[in-house]
């Protein structure tokens, strides 16, 4: 058990003891962040991993489980931002990754994989009419906003504040100067007649909405079905595009959420798990849109990635989704997912402590306020040293989650894991009870 005898002075003292501790039980992580730090400012080269005194490095995994260059195991809720559905070993996708690589790896022309995959893609996802592959979910967003700037010939975007839609489109904690210079309105996530009124005032000019029918990674909030009605019918008024960004949520139902919700985008993104744990991304919609595209056509529009259509990907995903993550599995993850969200919450409650576990199915994330959370924007009010805390103390327990205090299934966790992560997180309320928000 971690010794938290000094967690009583105030968060920021526990954290840094925590911090402390961190650092004194991970020598090699240290050592391999110092190393890191002569070649990458920071020592870092993706911006989310970072958390102090260092990230903990990571030399393994194998199913739902995570070995750090220190020797420790851990129980992995981060589960790659989402990306790591399979978890980390999930043989029927090695063997097609293994399968792909005998057979060459950069053929450079189209093989028989990329028409499989588009079929099962329009077969799951209910906006699919036609699709294209990319190589990242912010690569899909950039296509799905320049396809939408190209086919209105306007060039106003909307999106909403604290959202993320890939590195160069992040408009929460990063801060927006790595942004593409895009000519962006910002919204206030599921309030519905100022958006409304911002759409009429925009009108002619703007060329799509882009929102996720759930933030992932801006706090695990749910779209109302008020605000995604409210969006198609105003962007059908105004003549502009609705994008989904189902990047993470399209692991929430055999059909992404706008399959459960029956919405119906004029385009949607994809990206994360899908490519079976490779790098993967797509983005597709209505025939008329994505015909754009035909190159027999004249003047078709040009979607060029030299890794488009690369075979380990597109080999994965195939077999990821059509032998893995069935509909009867997804049916599965999310049903555990919404249980695990319960027990959290009532944990929370009977601890005494103010806040929240927010989410739908397998993605989650806890706020420790119980003020309401209607969009990203609240969920940053949480303080980031209570988050600190909370991420530091499963982390020493033995539960690995993100630093945002996001928590995702896997398809390899069992009713033990689930168990154990609500232990330590009970443990993690009543060893700094003192310093965290009463109910
Ligand atoms: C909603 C959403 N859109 C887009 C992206 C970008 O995807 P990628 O990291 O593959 O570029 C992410 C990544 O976290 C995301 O969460």
């Amino acid at each position: 058990m971690p010794d938290d005898s000094r967690q009583n002075f105030d968060a920021a003292a526990a954290l840094a003891d925590a911090e402390a501790r961190l650092a004194a039980a991970n020598p090699h992580s240290a050592a391999a962040h110092e190393a890191a730090c002569k070649g990458m400012p920071g020592g870092n080269t993706r911006t989310v991993l970072f958390y102090p005194p260092f990230p903990l490095a990571l030399a393994r995994g194998e199913g739902c489980r995570l070995y750090d260059v220190d020797g420790h195991e851990y129980v992995d809720f981060q589960v790659e931002q989402t990306a790591g559905i399979y978890g980390h070993s999930e043989p029927i996708i090695l063997d097609a990754v293994r399968d792909a690589m005998s057979e060459g790896i950069t053929l450079g022309g189209p093989t028989l994989r990329e028409g499989v995959l588009a079929e099962m893609f329009q077969q799951r996802f209910p906006a699919v009419e036609k699709v294209r592959f990319t190589n990242s979910g912010t690569e899909a967003n950039l296509l799905a906003l320049s396809t939408a700037r190209a086919v209105t010939g306007r060039e106003k975007l909307l999106g909403f504040q604290g959202s993320y839609h890939g590195s160069v489109i992040s408009f929460g904690a990063y801060g927006n100067s790595m942004n593409v210079p895009f000519d962006w309105t910002y919204g206030r996530y599921n309030d519905v007649e100022a958006t409304r009124q911002q759409i009429r005032e925009l009108g002619s000019e703007l060329a799509a909405v882009i929102f996720e029918p759930m933030t992932g990674s801006g706090g695990c909030i749910p779209a109302t079905a008020e605000f995604v009605a409210m969006i198609r019918e105003e962007t059908e008024r105004a003549g502009a595009l609705m994008i989904m960004d189902e990047v993470m949520t399209s692991r929430l139902s055999p059909g992404g959420l706008h399959g459960l919700w029956g919405a119906t985008p004029d385009l949607v993104s994809f990206g994360k798990y899908l490519g079976g744990g490779l790098t993967f991304g797509a983005f597709g919609g209505r025939a008329d849109i994505m015909n754009r595209f035909d190159p027999s056509k004249p003047g078709a529009f040009a979607h060029a990635g030299t890794f488009n259509n690369n075979v380990l990907s597109l080999s994965a995903a195939i077999a990821g989704l059509g032998k893995v993550y069935t509909p009867e599995a997804a049916a599965r993850l999310n049903g555990d997912g919404d249980i695990l969200r319960g027990r959290l919450n009532d944990a929370l409650k009977s601890a005494g402590v103010a806040g929240q576990v927010t989410g739908i199915g397998s993605m989650m994330m806890v706020h420790l306020t119980d003020k309401p959370l209607n969009g990203p924007t609240d969920a940053d009010q949480v303080s980031p040293t209570l988050r600190g805390l909370i991420h530091l103390g499963l982390i020493e327990r033995g539960y690995y989650v993100a630093r945002r205090n996001m928590i995702v299934l896997s398809l390899p966790m069992g009713a033990a894991e689930m168990d154990g992560l609500v232990a330590a997180f009970k443990d993690v309320l009543a060893t700094y009870k003192n310093v965290l928000p009463e109910a």
